[in-house]
């Protein structure tokens, strides 16, 4: 069968493959304190659209007394919450809902008030509650008379959140609405949003090439019928988009999917594991690192009928015959790029993980067990990952907070084997 590899006809994509913001795409939820400067969040909530993301609004007491929910709702484009106990709320997005909605939360302005609150863990209010129950990136945007600023306790608080991986952003330096002048200002939305786009870029991947294969295979019977798994992608497509994340140059092999394309991910689109290998086999040149989260299937059909098969009365036999071990092939490569498989086990995970990672000569693998309403076609998965001399547990999580997770496990495994390789390179050349 000729090999068949489509470029994706997503052609905006391509269009604004460089220009894109980070928060293209991406559920930011806006939490605004009682501070002069929550003026500045209506035009901060229009930048934010402007750049792509669907924001939510989460509102204090303190908020609603500078700037109206209405004005808020009118240019988030939806009902701003502001209370912990609403039972209308809690049955649609309460505070749990809103925290796994949020791939980002943004607290501007945010009072001295708030973030003394957020450092003791209160959650007494809806906005506390959600920052808490959130597992997403978190960055504060500070906002306050410059005293309270400069006071002590502040100072320590802002630490005791920056230690904690949230990002402080500002604030900056000038006059400010109370007649005093020095550090305290809100930053200006547009540069705000610069700021929670580099929430989403961690650098760690920059400069590398990483291609992905996403999906499942079909391998044809007939004009009508295939053989299929329950790949439906999401585990490799979250893969890619947090490599683009990482700072890499992303290409995705896709097999059949009703996904959208990350942003800044090169697509191409195949359907049979032959035609992924061809995908694969073309693109792997120059290629840093090499992630296989697609399910390929091991076997295809022999015969392909070129009619719709007829049903009869006695059995139907098929006979198949191997496909090519796609992920094998790249790691056998003379100039074989860092390779990670994945293993979909539905028993003895790590036995069967750790074999697949000696069998196939690969640098690492994320075992994931599969069956009923596991790995395959959920929004949650949770992954073991083995390399030669170690393993981690990822725990169930969001696909995307799972790929970013792994994404840093690979960055870092793939740094260690090249520096180890340069020294090794080095000292080769070292006449003594
Ligand atoms: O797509 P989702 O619905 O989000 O589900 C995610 C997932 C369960 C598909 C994913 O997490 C996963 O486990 N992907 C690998 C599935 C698989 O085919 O596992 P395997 O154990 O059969 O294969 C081992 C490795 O070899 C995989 O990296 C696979 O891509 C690769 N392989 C397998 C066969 C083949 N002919 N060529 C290959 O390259």
């Amino acid at each position: 069968m000729p090999a068949c590899v489509v470029m994706s006809d997503n052609t905006d994509l391509l269009v604004n493959y460089f220009t894109m913001s980070y928060l293209s795409g991406k559920n930011i939820l806006l939490g605004i304190t009682g501070s002069i400067a929550a003026y500045k969040s209506a035009e901060l909530v229009r930048h934010l659209r402007e750049a792509g993301a669907s924001v939510r609004v989460v509102m204090t007491a303190g908020a609603a007394e500078f700037i109206t929910p209405l004005t808020l709702q009118a240019l988030s484009g939806h009902p701003v919450s502001s209370d912990l106990l609403d039972p209308a709320a809690e049955a649609a997005m309460g505070h749990i809902e809103l925290a796994r909605w949020a791939d980002a939360v943004l607290v501007a302005p945010a009072t001295a008030n708030f973030i003394a609150r957020r450092v003791h863990g209160r959650g007494d209010d809806l906005l506390t509650a959600v920052c808490l129950a959130c597992e997403a990136p978190q960055a504060v945007a500070p906002a306050m008379n410059q005293s309270m600023w400069e006071d002590p306790a502040t100072t320590h608080n802002v630490a005791t959140l920056q230690e904690r991986g949230i990002r402080v952003i500002g604030p900056a330096v000038g006059s400010q609405a109370c007649g005093d002048s020095g550090p305290g200002r809100l930053l200006e939305p547009e540069v705000l949003v610069r700021h929670l786009e580099n929430l989403f870029t961690t650098g760690i991947l920059a400069g590398c090439r990483v291609l992905v294969t996403a999906g499942p295979t079909r391998e044809p019977l007939d004009p009508v019928r295939y053989l299929g798994n329950r790949s439906s992608g999401k585990m490799g497509f979250a893969v890619a988009a947090a490599a683009v994340e990482a700072g890499a140059e992303v290409t995705l092999i896709a097999g059949p999917v009703a996904l959208s394309t990350p942003q800044r991910v090169k697509r191409i689109d195949v359907v049979t594991a032959r035609e992924m290998q061809v995908a694969v086999l073309d693109g792997v040149k120059g290629t840093d690192i090499f992630i296989a989260a697609a399910a390929v299937a091991d076997y295809r059909p022999r015969d392909v009928s070129g009619c719709k098969l007829k049903k009869s009365a006695g059995k139907l036999t098929l006979e198949l015959e191997r496909n090519p071990d796609i992920l094998a092939m790249v790691a056998g490569r003379e100039k074989a790029p860092f390779t990670v498989g994945f293993a979909a086990e539905t028993e003895s995970v790590e036995l069967n993980a750790q074999q697949k990672l000696q069998a196939k000569s690969i640098d690492m693998i994320a075992a994931n067990q599969v069956g009923e309403n596991l790995g395959f076609e959920a929004d949650d998965n949770a992954l073991q990952v083995f390399w030669d001399g170690g393993s981690v547990q990822l725990e169930r999580a969001r696909k995307t907070r799972l790929a970013r997770q792994l994404v840093e496990l690979v960055a870092e495994r793939y740094h260690h084997k090249h520096d180890n390789d340069t020294v090794i390179k080095l000292h080769a050349k070292d006449p003594a």
